[in-house]
């Protein structure tokens, strides 16, 4: 018996991958490494260097490696890029999700948490969002998201497919050293290369309804994030209902102005950010209430802000010294 991680050598999925193996379930790891890194894999893991639109082979690696569940994390997650090479997002997330839940269903695969997103819901009216908050997306990218989610609950409903879809926040931090966020649209690793390029780190629009008129989001570490994958797994293990979706949020939110003076504090660099404007698909606020996860996934964040950004300087420093 295993659980099949996709996306595995990618940044989240490395860090679910770790922390199941650390828990001494048996992972069968998968990964195109399109953008992921084949040394972010942990050693133990069964590694298969596949991609999840190829249904036929993913299928024979859940026979031959008894696999019992899948968390499935490999997709391409840049909204902004999504904007303008949208099937790049629906290849990835969309005719993916389609080629793992045919394997699934060739392979008698009944279990399976989902790597959604919080850019399901665009921009919500809500100050704060819940699981009942309208979606909305304003990208290709949570398009494609969103339509993954439907196709798991189809498939749900006709074949009896036990799962659930976690819709993230933003992800930053490292639980692990060696695992940086390498994504080269995402705002820490794009403060973190300005830095060491010697450029002043971006703010993309300050005439956002927000405090400061800057971008509001939610900051989620990462292992915190991979505990709640494990915990999910082992939910629909024990046969325990959930429900199809729950938000992965703190809760609070946090200005990119904000960030950048955490930045300036954790780097030791005192910088001024240039101002840009705003970028297409950006929505300007979006946190989240993560009251069910924490009732029924016991979802909790052990990380402060500074510590996130700490912990990915220095995992970032360490990928590129
Ligand atoms: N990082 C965030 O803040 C965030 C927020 C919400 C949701 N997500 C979702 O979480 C998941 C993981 O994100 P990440 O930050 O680790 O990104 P990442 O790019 O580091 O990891 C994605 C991994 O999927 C692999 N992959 C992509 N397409 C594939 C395919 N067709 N077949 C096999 N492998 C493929 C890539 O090589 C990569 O290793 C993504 O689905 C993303 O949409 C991320």
């Amino acid at each position: 018996m295993s659980w099949m991680v996709t996306g595995a050598a990618g940044y989240i999925g490395s860090h679910v991958a770790h922390t199941l193996h650390g828990r001494g379930r048996e992972v069968v790891a998968v990964d195109n490494l399109s953008t992921g890194h084949r040394a972010f894999v942990p050693e133990g893991a069964v590694w298969v260097a596949c991609d999840v639109r190829d249904a036929r082979q993913l299928t024979e690696v859940m026979r031959h490696h008894d696999v019992t569940g899948v968390i499935h994390l490999a997709g391409f997650k840049y909204a902004g890029l999504s904007v303008k090479e949208p099937l790049r997002a629906y290849q990835d997330n969309v005719h993916g999700t389609m080629g793992l839940l045919q394997a699934m269903t060739d392979a008698e695969v009944r279990m399976l948490v989902f790597s959604s997103s919080a850019a399901t819901y665009g921009t919500p009216s809500e100050e704060v969002v819940t699981e009942r908050t309208p979606v909305r997306p304003e990208s290709p990218y949570g398009e494609s998201k969103l339509i993954g989610e439907w196709l798991i609950a189809d498939q749900g409903r006709a074949t009896g497919l036990r799962h659930t879809s976690l819709r993230y926040f933003n992800v930053v931090g490292a639980g692990r050293r060696e695992v940086a966020d390498t994504s080269p649209h995402n705002l820490f690793p794009r403060i973190f290369s300005a830095l060491d390029q010697g450029r002043s780190p971006k703010i993309f629009g300050t005439d956002y309804p927000t405090s400061d008129g800057t971008c509001v989001r939610d900051y989620v570490h990462v292992q915190d994030l991979a505990d709640v994958h494990v915990a999910a797994a082992d939910c629909l293990e024990a046969g325990i209902e959930l429900d199809p979706i729950y938000n992965i949020g703190s809760g609070t939110g946090t200005s990119v102005a904000e960030i950048m003076s955490v930045m300036k504090k954790v780097t030791g660099i005192p910088f001024d950010a240039e101002v840009c404007p705003r970028r297409p698909g950006d929505p300007s606020r979006i946190v989240a209430d993560g009251a069910a996860a924490r009732r029924d996934l016991g979802w909790a964040m052990s990380h402060s802000l500074e510590e996130m950004a700490a912990s990915s300087w220095d995992a970032w420093r360490r990928f590129h010294r």
